[in-house]
């Protein structure tokens, strides 16, 4: 089973209304090397596991559970670039959605009432069919690292698309745990006899300590941990511990628990999107009466 803490694993800047990135960022959330994708790649090669192998299968229960994080974390980010970018008027004649239609997601506003959607960034459903389970655990260990080398290397791109600041923390708190999660798989594959040279992860071939944001966390060392996301026992640091498969005189670490966590930004109804449907009916004022 699974519980949920009410935190953020990033904090979320406050930043300007940016529609265009916002859209650009859909495709970190649904599409094909997004966060819904390893999330549930993750998941089901997790509830699907056989054998006996079970440091393999806390590893894989850690990071699908830190994943589901991420998606949280994506899904808050992309709102918040949202929020502001029509004017909150209970005024409908006075346009003021119009903004909407210089979007290029109009469905973030026509659809979602100003919200983030389970979309690449061209609007894409997010597909079942992205999601690699062969039931072969070195097969699946070499495809997870394909798609968080691949899920890093977009997100890289988009940080040189836009400099608003929701973005970019976003982008590089992604970037660096997507930097420990290559090290994860890529330390699984060795532990089997895979034998790494230096110089071909992480993806993108790239001093990532260039970008100032990423800097910051890798200062922190979150670049080399992992939190077991668990409160039981796990047996995860069997794999994820000792000297990083890449990188020199980096040691990963291995966390119990989960991290501290940010506070999850309440963003305010939005009367021109008529969500969330309770202040303009009265609703919320019979609901105050009785909670
Ligand atoms: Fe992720």
């Amino acid at each position: 089973m699974f519980i949920s803490i009410e935190k953020l694993q990033n904090e979320i800047p406050q930043s300007n209304p940016d529609p265009k990135a916002a859209n650009a960022l859909q495709e970190v959330l649904g599409g094909k090397f997004g966060e819904m994708r390893v999330m549930m790649q993750y998941m089901f090669q997790t509830f699907n596991f056989r054998g006996t192998a079970k440091p393999y299968q806390d590893l894989l229960r850690s990071i699908a559970s830190e994943e589901i994080g991420h998606v949280e974390l994506v899904s808050y980010t992309i709102n918040m670039m949202l929020e502001g970018s029509t004017n909150s008027s209970d005024d409908p004649t006075s346009l003021t959605m119009s903004s909407a239609l210089d979007s290029p997601n109009i469905h973030h506003f026509l659809v979602a009432g100003q919200s983030s959607r389970p979309v690449d960034a061209v609007g894409n459903p997010f597909l079942g069919e992205y999601i690699y389970d062969s039931g072969h655990l070195p097969l699946d260990l070499i495809y997870n690292l394909i798609a968080e080398a691949t899920g890093s290397l977009q997100m890289c791109r988009l940080y040189q698309m836009s400099d608003n600041k929701a973005f970019r923390a976003t982008l590089a708190f992604l970037i660096a745990r997507d930097h420990a999660h290559q090290k994860a798989w890529a330390k699984a594959l060795e532990l089997m006899g895979v034998k790494w040279s230096d110089q071909i992860f992480a993806i993108p071939h790239f001093d990532f300590s260039k970008l100032p944001e990423v800097k910051e966390h890798m200062e922190r060392n979150l670049h080399n941990q992992q939190w077991t996301f668990t409160n039981g026992p796990s047996q995860m640091s069997k794999i994820f511990s000792g000297e990083s498969p890449f990188g020199k005189d980096q040691t990963l670490e291995a966390i119990d628990g989960f991290p501290v966590g940010f506070s999850i930004p309440q963003l305010p109804e939005a009367p021109q999107e008529f969500s969330s449907g309770l202040l303009q009916s009265g609703i919320m004022d019979k609901i105050s009466q009785k909670i």
